[in-house]
């Protein structure tokens, strides 16, 4: 390039830039005149801080605390999480709690504090509040966890809703992560972090934020301990956030900083403290136990939009049985509906879809649906007419039906805020479950419209019902796929009580977990894209979203073989393992990409099959627990700064370790080991952790390690279980947990305890029991002794 070229190209890139600069002013003109009618006008505001304590009126869990201009409502709940609320909100109603809220804790009291404050303190936690209205969370030891300054709201003098802000302070060494699925993470650096679930209408990558899947939910790691602070207001937000940094001893530490600012809503939070383990418990114990996905769910998917016909889901699921390639779920795509619609079956290109359905299930394939929520605004519609006759779509202020542009043109959207309206779509999914779906994949639910008012969804005046309160948009957006995921799951419940519904979500909030997963959405296919697929399972499953995964080889374009196998090794390591792209990028199926690639996938789908036992333990243990199946390596060791910042490598489950490549043309990787022994699986090669080691990275595998004395359910040869057994070192013991396959109803199969221990060369594993400890029910095999 020379001097020349440099020029034209900062140009065009100007150029670029002033267009989408012009764009955006006029997506926001055009935003503020459609929503000019149905929004109050701000007009003036005014600012209020809380002032001076003036009272307090102790309480169940806690109590009030009156400030001049406000008044701070504080209540432990039993099992620990701290909820508080300005202004007189309470816990209630909320989306995210999974029922009512939790009894409060007749233990705690509130109690005078030092200068003027009161505070409260519980088993798990302390919180302090200043006579100015500061809240501080303290581990029992009095150690400050996180510091809130006393919040400021801006009124409109008019009388409406108050916008707010709350800056917050953490230690200097604190990490954050979380706030719903963000590309960036999963440590969570300098930057501000939209709470606004966004389709960005395009691939995406590390840069993209927001995406489809926010939540004002904050993972905070440092020495002292781990809370989650979660912000319960549906609003649009932004969260900015600053990491701190340690003085180190030539100056003084700068706390973290994290500043939240909402355009409405209540200002309440929870809190939770403890060991990641103990808060992500906490945290399901509040908003609902993650859904059991079927054990199908559990193995390899294949979606494609643009399969076209019947006969090309016959060819690929023969493709894959030819190769030898184990396939469990194949995924429909839009391209399967009548003209678009939803629920409506193209009748010339997939004539008898019960027919092929039932021959994918006799093979051990199940079929997965797309399901959009907009609606085609077509007087021939029936999904439009059931859904007009029952006044289900979402309105604007003058009671006209919102149309914007999905798919299938101009459409309407369900208010999924309506407990009607959720019957109603729930009952739909009889015509998907006749057709002979056993899944069901929601997709541009942010709601997505293209681009008809303003920005890519409804407008902001929109009405919704809000469960009977009524509101409009601004408070519905961000849970209106979490309604929809209900919607679905409670309707399915309905009509197939037998069975466990599945479905995944692109969009959600917190509490979404209740009803099934989610993935990644158009990831961007690129080793940035690769990464970011990492990030994005990470941090949801840091969110109380366990079930997720990427577009494996990414959703656009075509990855290089391999790019492709790259991702595809690690897809087979993360719960929602699907080969899938867009209609105009290349082809995603194992054999596109080579011989070489074939042989490697078909190793990493195999593997995945043996693990089959440990997978369902693994989501059998998230709903009992809370813990993801992914998770940081610092999961168990918080405290270790080095694990902290490591965001390449991830434990699965307590057993293992996955180090996945995330960059071209390696063939080797620095892997960072907690304390402890760890096996490399393949070689059997010991490796004596906290350490960084360098291992081989071949382009047949990934590496993965085994904690030394982990006890791992896998398949036999046979296909029946059995045990895999790490070595403990010597005089160690180990252990591991077991949940097996009950089916994919509702049966709750007991958890099953294993200890293993070294005597000499020998690993003895007992399955412990109240009654005492005897003999595993399955084959043992050992591994590691050398
Ligand atoms: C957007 C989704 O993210 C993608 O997975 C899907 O293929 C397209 N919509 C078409 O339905």
């Amino acid at each position: 390039m020379d001097g020349r070229d440099l020029v034209r190209s900062v140009s065009v890139v100007g150029a670029g830039r002033a267009v989408r600069g012009l764009r955006t002013v006029r997506a926001a003109w055009r935003r503020r005149r459609i929503d000019a009618a149905g929004l109050p006008r701000r007009g003036a505001e005014r600012a209020r801080v809380p002032g001076q304590v003036a009272g307090v009126e102790p309480g169940p869990g806690g109590g009030v605390i009156r400030f001049g201009r406000s008044e701070l409502r504080i209540t432990v709940a039993v099992n620990g999480p701290v909820f508080w609320g300005w202004d007189g909100a309470g816990p209630e109603p909320s989306y995210a709690l999974a029922g009512r809220c939790p009894e409060p804790d007749p233990r705690a009291v509130l109690e005078p504090d030092k200068d003027g404050g009161w505070r409260v303190v519980a088993e798990r936690v302390t919180v302090v509040v200043s006579r100015h209205g500061a809240v501080e969370v303290c581990t029992p030891g009095g150690v400050m966890l996180r510091r809130d300054l006393p919040p400021r709201w801006w009124e409109p003098v008019g009388g409406g809703t108050a916008r707010w802000m709350q800056r917050s302070e953490v230690t200097a060494d604190a990490r954050f992560f979380g706030l719903g699925g963000r590309a960036s993470g999963p440590r969570l650096r300098e930057g501000a972090y939209r709470l606004w679930n966004t389709d960005p209408g395009r691939a995406f990558g590390p840069g993209t934020d927001p995406l489809y899947l926010t939540m004002p939910v904050q993972l905070v790691v440092a020495d002292a301990g781990t809370h989650l602070v979660f912000h319960d207001t549906t609003w649009d937000g932004t969260v900015v956030l600053r990491e701190g940094e340690e003085g180190a001893g030539s100056g003084h530490d700068r706390a973290g900083r994290c500043e939240v600012r909402m355009d409405g809503g209540p200002l309440r939070c929870w809190v939770m403290v403890g060991t990641p383990a103990r808060v992500l418990h906490t945290w399901a114990s509040l908003t609902g136990a993650p859904a059991l996905p079927p054990a199908w769910a559990l193995g390899h998917h294949h979606a494609r939009w643009g399969f076209g016909s019947e006969q090309e889901v016959r060819r690929i699921v023969a493709g894959y049985q030819e190769r030898d390639l184990p396939l469990d779920a194949v995924h429909l795509d839009i391209d399967h509906y009548d003209e678009h619609q939803v629920f409506t079956v193209d009748q010339e290109r997939f004539p008898k879809l019960p027919v092929l359905a039932e021959e994918l299930r006799r093979d051990g394939v199940r079929l997965v649906s797309i399901v959009d929520p907009a609606v085609k605004a077509a007087p021939g519609n029936a999904v439009y007419g059931s859904g007009s006759a029952r006044d289900a779509f979402v309105r604007d202020a003058s009671g006209r039906e919102v149309r914007g542009v999905a798919w299938a043109g101009e459409s309407v959207f369900p208010d999924f805020t309506h407990a009607r309206v959720r019957e109603w779509w729930g009952g739909l999914y009889a015509e998907r479950l006749d057709q002979g779906f056993a899944g069901f994949w929601h997709d541009m639910n942010e709601p997505t419209s293209f681009n008809a008012f303003g920005e890519p969804t409804l407008p902001r005046s929109a009405r919704h019902d809000l469960e009977g309160r009524g509101g409009d948009h601004r408070e519905a957006h961000n849970v209106y796929a979490l309604c929809m995921a209900r919607a679905g799951y409670e309707g399915l419940r309905e009509l197939s009580p037998e069975e466990r519904p599945f479905l995944f979500s692109r969009s959600g909030w917190a509490g979404m977990q209740r009803y099934g997963g989610t993935w990644s959405g158009d990831v961007a296919t690129g080793w940035p894209g690769l990464r970011a697929s990492l990030s994005l399972v990470l941090g949801l499953g840091l969110c109380g979203v366990p079930y997720s995964g990427p577009d494996v080889g990414g959703f656009d374009g075509s990855p290089s073989p391999e790019l492709y196998l790259r991702w595809f090794q690690l897809g087979a390591y993360l719960p929602l393992f699907r080969t899938h792209a867009s209609l105009r990028a290349g082809r995603r199926e194992p054999w596109e990409f080579g011989a070489e690639v074939l042989e490697h996938a078909r190793v990493a789908l195999r593997e995945r099959q043996r693990l089959r036992p440990y997978w369902m333990t693994l989501a059998h243990l998230a709903r009992r627990t809370g813990a993801p199946y992914v998770r940081p390596l610092w999961w168990g060791a918080p405290e270790d700064r080095a694990l902290r910042d490591c965001e390449d490598t991830f434990l699965l489950g307590d057993g293992l370790l996955v180090a996945p490549v995330l960059d071209p043309g390696a063939d080797r990787r620095a892997v960072q080991l907690p304390r402890g022994r760890w096996y490399d699986t393949v070689t059997e090669e010991a490796f004596e952790g906290p350490a960084q080691v360098l291992v081989d990275a071949p382009l047949s595998r990934i590496p993965v390690f085994a904690r030394a004395g982990a006890v791992i359910p896998v398949r036999g040869a046979d296909g029946s279980p059995e045990l895999e057994v790490w070595a403990p070192a010597r005089g160690r013991t180990g252990g591991g947990l077991v949940v097996p396959d009950a089916g994919d109803g509702w049966d709750e199969p007991e958890t099953e305890r294993y200890v293993a221990r070294r005597q000499g060369r020998e690993v003895v594993v007992t399955r412990e029991r109240e009654d005492g400890s005897g003999e595993p029910p399955y084959p043992v095999r050992v591994r590691g002794l050398g």
